[in-house]
């Protein structure tokens, strides 16, 4: 039996039953490979079916504002996939064209790269294309002894051309999504369970004693660390004081309060002073609550200050995006996971 009939019948016995396999509607599975795109599938499906409830078709979706569509994709993180998922649904709505059925019409839209075209022209439409991401890098490296770095292009346009001469013709689809399996079921990064997989018979990794040395991975750019102070400002209505972001940053299009932000960690004193200059208020300020968050490239300490404001704070809105929103909206409005966490502890929603 070759390597895809093997594949195949393992995948037909083990897949993972999942809510986007259960449908050909390449949106629903446009959808899904958007979530997938950086996210893990036990995180995915939660907002997958609240997202597809919320927008059961592409029309609904384009007819959307976009807090709406950021708040189904709130704490799921990465807000550029939301944003590029709605502007696919608004493009294609303006042109009066049909979902487009071909991985290289597919990739031509923003945020629709050569692993989810591929996946999404496999899945539905039956195109016989390699869907390449880590996981596929991972199993193709180990199986073939291939010692290249996986997150170069190079490498995975290497794996594209090999793996398009082993992918099943007849069915593409399941093909790819029995590598996805096989990646995160089996030939897992740590602890992979050879013994159990359907080739280890012509596994090179399995023959040489490789495994573990494989896939070869670059080592991960510098990491940037930012200091973040909030300032969660209510006033005697209750009414909220948030912020749009819009500049290009982390969270563009989410929304946040008025921020301090600095390099290095700053005292009271410090950041007091820095409130002052930035906002000309003088605040009363409590540090209620403290948290670290991490992104791919940057790591953040924040921390956010109860303040009250002593002086009139209105003119600082004119200037900044800054708006009053009464305590009960604040659910309305989409937030980075931190700042949800911070509502949850003050039990604001
Ligand atoms: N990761 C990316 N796409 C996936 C899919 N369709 N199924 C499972 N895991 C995935």
């Amino acid at each position: 039996m070759d390597f895809s009939k093997k594949i195949i019948n393992w995948y037909k016995k083990n897949h993972r039953k999942l809510p986007w396999r259960e449908t050909k509607n390449p949106y629903h599975i446009l959808v899904s490979e958007f979530m997938l795109q950086q996210t893990r599938v036990s995180q995915t499906i939660k907002y997958y079916l609240n997202f597809i409830k919320k927008f059961p078709s592409l029309e609904k979706l384009a007819q959307a504002e976009e807090k709406d569509v950021l708040k189904k994709w709130e704490g799921l993180g990465y807000y550029s996939r939301a944003k590029y998922l709605h502007s696919f649904a608004k493009k294609l709505k303006n042109d009066k064209n049909s979902f487009p059925k071909k991985y290289q019409e597919l990739i031509k839209y923003k945020g629709i790269g050569l692993y989810t075209g591929a996946a999404i022209a496999s899945i539905c439409f039956h195109e016989v294309i390699p869907a390449i991401d880590g996981n596929a890098c991972r199993v193709f490296s180990r199986y073939f002894g291939i010692y290249n770095d996986i997150t170069s292009t190079t490498t995975k346009n290497m794996f594209r051309i090999i793996v398009s001469k082993i992918i099943d013709f007849k069915q593409p689809g399941i093909f790819n999504q029995a590598i996805m399996d096989l990646g995160s079921i089996l030939c897992t990064p740590k602890n992979p369970k050879c013994l159990l997989c359907p080739v280890k018979d012509s596994c090179f990794s399995i023959k040489n004693e490789t495994v573990h040395k494989l896939p070869v991975k670059k080592i991960k750019k510098f990491i940037k660390h930012r200091f973040f102070y909030y300032l969660f400002i209510c006033d005697r209505n209750h009414n909220i004081c948030i912020n749009k972001r819009s500049t290009k940053d982390i969270w563009k299009g989410l929304y946040d309060f008025p921020l301090i932000e600095s390099k290095k960690n700053l005292s009271i004193h410090e950041i007091k002073d820095k409130i002052w200059e930035k906002f000309r208020v003088v605040v009363s300020s409590t540090l209620i609550y403290k948290i670290k968050h991490k992104l791919t490239h940057q790591i953040l300490s924040i921390l956010f200050f109860n303040c009250e404001v002593l002086q009139d704070f209105k003119k600082n809105i004119l200037f900044n995006n800054f708006f009053f929103i009464p305590h009960n909206k604040i659910g309305e409005f989409p937030f980075p996971r931190p700042i949800i966490l911070f509502l949850k502890h003050e039990k604001m929603i």
